[in-house]
């Protein structure tokens, strides 16, 4: 059984560069809503499938042109599930971060919506979110948060056509500018966490790499190695839930 650090095993380097830091980014993926209940794609929870289809066939590019409402009941299905879910103390100690530091850049590859609901402002979500809906033509938004909508396609309000899940799937490229924005605040900062991801993904991966490469002391926070762990200044074995309100 994995021992749960105690604040002993937080090093006096990272406590004194926590306390000096003017730049911080973080990186976030799955592993740091684990802890809220939120499965996990690769490793540490449950495996997500539906329905007999593997998450990474569902959230595609390729069911989204062949089977829309298909899609819409899969999303649907997680809005129901996260509405149940809340913020867990990993997300709480980032939220608390952002006014610590002159700089602080939140990057997510989560498409929970849970850092903003812990309080966390101008999240780069690299993946979308649940929480809105596009519209196919005319790319129009909506928030799904106060929606109900639990069946079929939803309409777009401005042009009438159908609208999708606002999230980037398997085979789509990301979001403009969200990727660009996190690696510029990546290559000024002196302090970067990667929290709770797989580091299998990419662009999203790259992330610490040029945190690190620009002179950054990297730090992650995951039960298990990942292939970043040989390039992080700091790696501290465990739950984020766990070790990230010991940091500060
Ligand atoms: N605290 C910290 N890390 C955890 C915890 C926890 N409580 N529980 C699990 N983990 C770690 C796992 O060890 C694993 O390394 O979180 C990571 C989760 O990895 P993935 O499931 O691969 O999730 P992620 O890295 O976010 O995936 C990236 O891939 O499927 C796509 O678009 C999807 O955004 C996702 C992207």
């Amino acid at each position: 059984m994995q021992a749960v650090l105690t604040r002993s095993a937080i090093s006096d380097e990272l406590r004194s560069r926590f306390a000096c830091a003017k730049n911080v980014v973080v990186l976030t993926g799955a592993g740091v809503s684990a802890e809220s209940g939120v499965p996990t794609f690769r490793g540490g929870g449950q495996t997500a499938v539906w329905k007999g289809m593997p998450f990474d066939v569902i959230s595609s590019a390729g069911t989204l042109e062949r089977d829309l409402p298909a899609v819409w009941e899969w999303f649907n299905y997680r809005r129901g599930v996260l509405r149940t879910l809340r913020p867990n103390p990993a997300h709480e100690a980032i939220a608390r971060w952002q006014d610590r530091f002159e700089s602080f850049t939140l990057v997510t590859q989560n498409v929970d919506g849970l850092h903003a609901g812990a309080g966390s402002r101008n999240v780069i979500e690299l993946h979308g979110s649940v929480w809105r809906a596009r519209c196919l033509t005319c790319n129009a938004r909506t928030s799904l948060r106060d929606s109900d909508h639990q069946e079929g396609v939803p309409s777009c309000f401005e042009c009438g056509s159908s609208m999708r899940p606002d999230v980037v799937l398997f085979g789509e490229m990301l979001p403009p500018g969200a990727f660009e924005r996190a690696a510029m605040e990546a290559e000024s900062c002196e302090l970067c966490f990667v929290v709770g991801t797989s580091a299998v993904v990419y662009p999203a991966a790259s992330i610490p790499e040029i945190a690190r490469a620009a002179g950054a002391y990297v730090v992650e926070v995951n039960p298990e190695p990942t292939p970043l762990s040989n390039i992080c200044d700091e790696v501290l074995v465990g739950k984020a839930g766990e070790i990230l309100p010991l940091i500060g």
